[in-house]
């Protein structure tokens, strides 16, 4: 699933592991503070640093760096991993707000923004299964 559109993958254009941490904080900082996303909030744990742990090694390895997720879990299957979470448009659009967001306040590049935008609506709309 690695989504490179030059030989500079997103995972170097990003920042590396420094700025993947700091969107993954953002964003379920953002989860856990927005009003509009209590929907998806209370689907996760108390504790979001499980959650915010995995997202991470997950995107590095989708963004074109170390394959930290593969390498400890195996091979994503993330629709089958989201299926005991109830997910319709509204919990898509809900994720979308956090990651859009979390993208607004830590990336600076605004093309990659975009691209990545682009990318994150195609897995979240595959997400759905309600
Ligand atoms: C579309 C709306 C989405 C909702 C409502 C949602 C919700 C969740 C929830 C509730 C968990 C379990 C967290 C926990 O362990 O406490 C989870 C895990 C995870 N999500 Fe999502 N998610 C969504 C989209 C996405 C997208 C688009 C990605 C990737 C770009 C993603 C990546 C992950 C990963 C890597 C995990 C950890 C899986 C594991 O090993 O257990 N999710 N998600």
């Amino acid at each position: 699933m690695q989504i490179s559109e030059n030989n500079n993958p997103h995972y170097q254009r990003i920042g590396g592991d420094e700025k993947i941490r700091a969107l993954v904080q953002r964003f379920y900082q953002l989860m856990d503070e927005l009003p509009e996303t209590h929907g998806i909030r209370k689907m996760h744990a108390a504790d979001l640093k499980g959650a915010e742990e995995k997202l991470f090694m997950f995107l590095s390895g989708w963004m074109g760096g170390p394959q930290r997720y593969a390498e400890q879990f195996g091979h994503p299957r993330l629709r089958q991993r989201h299926m005991p979470f109830s997910i319709g448009d509204s919990e898509r659009d809900q994720w979308m707000m956090c990651m859009n967001q979390a993208m607004d306040d830590v990336i600076e590049d605004e093309a990659l923004r975009k691209e990545l935008t682009a990318a994150f609506q195609k897995v979240a709309d595959f997400m759905r299964n309600q």
